[in-house]
């Protein structure tokens, strides 16, 4: 029966890794109110995962610790169904289609948490269209398309190490990261990165330093989030998070995005999940999760 035949077509799996902003400065506002950054970006291997199969129509299913958080029935209100809906649209531009799909989301991460989130699981769903569909799109269409799902979209198709520019759609890759060893820690109370950007005072702040001429550790050093302080205003659990990561031994501790997730960088993956483990004991409703960098 042909309801068989395609409901056993392959599975395409994508993972949407976590974003991390290693260090974001803001430096200005565009006319339209959208704030200009400059942000040193990685992902880790935590991250939420999206699977894709054939089906008789288009449905989108979720399941992981925070899928709860997330609705399914919003009349297609979802970064992943409005990441479908745009790629569909724009192949049927090229003359190409896609056929309807089962999306199932595995939703690791917390959501608005300032780790990407909902964007990730957007890019890897543009991802993971492209080859199951098998089509192909101009890069820079793409990368347009994705602009429109959200400011982190762009980055997070990319999903290794980069700095972004503008909005966070000048995107120019970083090659030479070292692989960093992280703690992710979130109290579980989401914040409207909306809401952050109004708070924050001063616009203009210096440009990140220049990474060519000093190593990563002095850049690390020298640069900032500067969504951390209004976050702190709105949200006073972060400075518990970021004193509690210290004391675990981090060699730094910073927030990314616009919060509310901390990350401590630290010497050695087992050294991470040992400052985990302790965490969790002295804070079993935070969200905490040792990872390495991609
Ligand atoms: O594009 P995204 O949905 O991620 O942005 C959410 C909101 O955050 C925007 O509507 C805007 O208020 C604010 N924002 C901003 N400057 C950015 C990114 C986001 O002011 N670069």
């Amino acid at each position: 029966m042909r309801v068989h035949e395609v409901s056993g077509a392959a599975e395409t799996i994508e993972a949407a890794p976590a974003k991390i902003n290693l260090a974001l400065h803001v430096t200005g506002q565009r006319a339209d109110g959208y704030h200009l950054l400059e942000t040193l970006v990685t992902f880790t291997e935590a991250g939420d995962t999206i699977r894709i199969r054939d089906a008789d129509t288009d449905t989108l299913s979720i399941s992981g610790p925070f899928g709860d958080l997330l609705r399914t029935d919003d009349g297609g209100d979802n970064l992943v169904t409005r990441a479908r809906d745009r790629l569909r649209d724009a192949l049927a531009a090229t003359g190409q289609s896609g056929r309807p799909v089962a999306i199932h989301l595995e939703k690791n991460l917390p959501v608005a948490s300032g780790i990407g989130g909902g964007s990730a699981d957007a890019a890897a769903t543009l991802r993971a269209l492209l080859r199951h569909w098998q089509v192909t799109i101009e890069p820079e269409r793409l990368a347009s398309l994705a602009l429109t799902l959200g400011a982190d979209v762009p980055m997070c198709l990319e999903s290794r190490p980069l700095i972004a520019r503008g909005i966070g759609e000048e995107i120019e890759p970083v090659s030479d990261l070292p692989c960093l060893f992280l703690v992710l820690a979130n109290p579980l109370k989401a914040v409207a990165t909306p809401d952050i950007f109004r708070r924050l005072q001063n616009k203009t702040n210096p440009r990140l330093p220049a990474h060519a001429t000093i190593g990563w550790v002095d850049f690390l050093a020298q640069s900032r989030n500067d969504l951390q302080p209004p976050a702190q205003t709105l949200l006073p659990e972060i400075g518990e998070i970021i004193g509690m990561l210290s004391q675990e031994g981090a060699a730094l501790v910073r927030m990314s995005g616009s919060g509310a997730t901390c990350f401590g960088v630290f010497h050695s993956f087992d050294a991470a999940c040992k400052a985990e483990t302790s965490l969790r004991k002295k804070r079993p409703g935070w969200y905490l999760q040792a990872t390495r960098t991609i």
